[in-house]
């Protein structure tokens, strides 16, 4: 795993944007594996700008996300379809929609909904590049702690530690959903690049254990140190002490 402290989200955020911007541009079956959160609000933004100021076909850019909540309908102001149809979609609507895949939280049998979701991940092939972001339990898309290392996308029970981190997102505690339909461990790890991106000081343990600890299920982002090329893209504040102003591979 390469690890680099870019100082700022912005920095980092804008970094990233250009790998996807050159990513879209150079490949002609572009596919990306893209993720929502506190985390991708400046790559999105950056990425928007990059995009409508050079006017980059994306007509061949094929997207999955990473996860939905369950029970939330794509125009729920918090469910991740309008998520990215605010930050990236509108922003630049250039994209061809049958090739924008995100799972769907309202579907009438929510297994099968994951199961065809992982179908069409495998149908698609590997994505070009994979974005992750890292809870503070050191989940990745949202395989809480304990998930297997093997698992496909499917429905997961958020923890606690989750529901309270996302609670700031929502007006009420009430209000903030208990599951997700997630891309699986080792869905993610078929991606041929992962980007994980990380800011602020609460997700410094997660960063440190990530790196740290042998792979265990108790954190998943460890399950990353079995993959060839990853890159983690961190602001001063989640950056471990020993990495401070260095770059380990
Ligand atoms: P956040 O979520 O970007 O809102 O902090 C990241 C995650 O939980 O993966």
């Amino acid at each position: 795993m390469k690890v680099i402290n870019m100082g700022t989200k912005a920095q980092a955020s804008f970094y990233v944007a250009c790998e996807l911007y050159k990513e879209m541009a150079f490949n002609a079956k572009c596919n990306l594996g893209l993720a929502t959160g506190g985390t991708m609000t400046d790559l999105y933004q950056q990425l928007s700008q990059l995009l409508n100021d050079n006017h980059l076909n994306v007509n061949h850019v094929t997207t999955f996300n990473l996860d939905e909540y369950i029970g939330l309908a794509k125009d729920h102001n918090q469910s991740y379809h309008y998520y990215m149809n605010k930050v990236l979609f509108e922003n630049y609507p250039h994209f061809n929609e049958e090739q924008i895949f995100i799972p769907n939280g309202v579907a009438q049998n929510e297994q099968q909904e994951a199961n065809h979701y992982e179908q069409l991940l495998k149908q698609n092939g590997p994505r070009d590049i994979q974005i992750l972001g890292i809870g503070e339990n050191g989940h990745i898309g949202f395989n809480e702690p304990g998930t297997a290392f093997d698992s496909q996308t499917g429905i997961v029970n958020l923890t606690e530690s989750t529901i309270e981190a996302n609670s700031r997102y929502f007006d009420q505690p009430d209000d903030v959903p208990r599951q997700a339909i997630s891309m699986g461990l080792s869905s993610i790890l078929q991606a041929k690049r992962i980007i994980l991106l990380a800011f602020g000081a609460k997700k410094k343990q997660a960063i440190s254990n990530m790196l740290k600890l042998d792979p265990t299920t108790d954190v998943p982002a460890t399950i990353l140190q079995t993959h060839p090329n990853v890159e983690i893209y961190l602001d001063t504040e989640a950056t471990p002490d020993h990495l401070l102003n260095k770059t380990v591979k």
